[in-house]
């Protein structure tokens, strides 16, 4: 029989969790959850979800199942203009100073930083942000580097094809104008594919992450939520070190900059702060 995952299952699980991580799921969650959750009792040989959630309140002592389970449940989670408010802080304030910084120096080199870019999302909305706010770009030289330590998720990015659940907050006009329709799958079209280029790092690696440098923005957004302090702190020096003067980063919504990394400047934009070097 199909496992399947009851409303009042799903409530305790998620209160659970939320009261380990501070995590909410939403309850059109459901199915998502379901699926990954099936995994996690098998493997604590679990029959049924009150027997796994007995096993998370006092089997688990050292957190060890309960951490398991956030990971599968969040690992790879990303979708198009996730966060939009940010984005919109990216496209209409910080966007438009670098551009003119650049401009009148005679600069016109680009390069955005996506770590943690996951099925690749996150760096395709960048792209088509560009294509949107920047006038003149192919007067510009730009490159997107899209980078996550998931070999299998990153071939998947490379694809660009995605299913409805991805795309639903792509703004109609932008569904039309850069994806391609094919049954139920959005492909991104290859003007964008062009903008980004896919590479395999661990961000713990600290000898590789040293050649990633001379950016105007990073996005970091809902990756570093996993690391311990140690690690989050030294990958935001490298950040540090890695952003151009001037440049912008951008951590998940529940994440601080300038709270990991007092170097960082802070601003408010019209409904969003914004942290620079
Ligand atoms: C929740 S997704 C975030 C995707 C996207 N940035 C977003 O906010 O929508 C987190 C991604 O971080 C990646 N990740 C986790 N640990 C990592 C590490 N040590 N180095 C590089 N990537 C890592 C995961 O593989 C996953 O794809």
């Amino acid at each position: 029989m199909p496992f399947e995952l009851e409303i009042d299952e799903f409530e305790r699980l998620t209160d659970l969790i939320y009261r380990k991580a501070g995590i909410r799921f939403e309850q059109k969650k459901i199915y998502y959850i379901a699926k990954r959750l099936e995994k996690r009792m098998a493997a604590v040989d679990s029959e049924t979800v009150m027997d796994y959630i007995r096993h998370l309140k006092f089997s688990d002592r050292d957190g060890r199942e309960m951490q398991e389970l956030i990971n599968t449940l969040t690992i790879n989670e990303t979708y198009f203009f996730r966060d939009f408010n940010q984005l919109q802080a990216f496209a209409e304030e910080s966007l438009d100073t670098v551009i003119s910084r650049k401009t009148a120096r005679g600069d016109r080199r680009l390069r955005i930083w996506s770590s943690g870019c996951s099925s690749g999302e996150e760096p395709y909305t960048l792209g088509i942000i560009l294509q949107e706010m920047i006038d003149d770009i192919r007067g510009w030289d730009v490159e997107i580097i899209a980078t996550d330590i998931d070999e299998v998720i990153l071939a998947k990015a490379r694809k660009g094809i995605y299913m409805n659940r991805s795309v639903k907050d792509v703004p109609g006009e932008y569904l039309e104008k850069y994806f391609t329709r094919s049954s139920a799958s959005y492909h991104v079209k290859q003007k964008i594919k062009n903008m980004v280029r896919f590479d395999s790092l661990n961000l713990n690696d600290r000898a590789v992450l040293r050649k990633y440098r001379g950016f105007d923005f990073i996005f970091c957004r809902n990756v570093l939520i996993y690391f311990d302090d140690i690690s989050r702190r030294r990958v935001m020096d490298h950040y540090y070190m890695a952003l151009n003067q001037g440049g912008y980063i951008f951590l998940g919504s529940a994440e601080s900059p300038a709270r990991i990394n007092p170097a960082f400047k802070i601003r408010k934009t019209a409904n969003h702060m914004v942290y620079y070097k």
